[in-house]
């Protein structure tokens, strides 16, 4: 490898971690903070909540917004996708974390049907950060089980976003997300 390459590598390596830390924002997103604009003191920034316009969420795509410094991937999954979730129970001897590590169902078992916003399984909501040391996996379709990958050390997670081999100790967070109308999800 030259010195070139090396150098290319590296930077590679920095931009990637970096962007694990600082979160994406995709284009077209519409996100509407929801803080009191007066002076919002540390604490209700930290608690904000936003509204994300999802009207030009394709099935099998996925959007990737910052929330509270993260990254939140919201995708609107394909039937195949749902179909080979939803054929894993979430007490399946396969899955490494059994909990559903949802917000919005504490204590809840990893089926998919713990997992995803609507009952039909179409919209997913997750954290974008690994369960193990914090980078954000790849999407579309990564990795060994058709969902996200995570390059750093090597996590694999399933179309519902549950962990199923490397080192990550648990499935990616759900967090407090519900839809309040049928093109619009809050956060928080
Ligand atoms: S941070 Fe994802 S596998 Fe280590």
């Amino acid at each position: 490898m030259s010195q070139a390459d090396d150098h290319a590598g590296s930077r590679r390596d920095f931009l990637y971690y970096a962007t694990a830390g600082a979160g994406v924002v995709a284009t077209g997103a519409a996100v509407l903070p929801l803080v009191n604009q007066m002076n919002p003191s540390a604490d209700t920034r930290a608690l904000a909540s936003i509204y994300v316009d999802v009207t030009n969420v394709a099935v099998g795509s996925q959007l990737t917004v910052k929330w509270r410094g993260k990254p939140v991937f919201i995708r609107r999954r394909t039937a195949a996708e749902i179909e080979a979730a939803r054929a894993v129970p979430g007490d399946d001897s396969v899955l490494i974390d059994k909990n559903a590590e949802n917000h919005n169902k504490p204590g809840a078992d990893a089926s998919d049907q713990n997992r995803t916003l609507d009952e039909a399984g179409e919209w997913l909501v997750m954290m974008g950060v690994c369960t193990h040391l914090g980078c954000v996996p790849l999407g579309n379709g990564a990795g060994d089980f058709g969902g996200w990958f995570c390059p750093c050390h090597g996590s694999h997670y399933d179309t519902a976003g549950r962990i199923r081999k490397g080192p990550a100790p648990r499935n990616l967070e759900v967090p407090i997300a519900q839809f309040t109308d049928e093109t619009t999800i809050l956060l928080g």
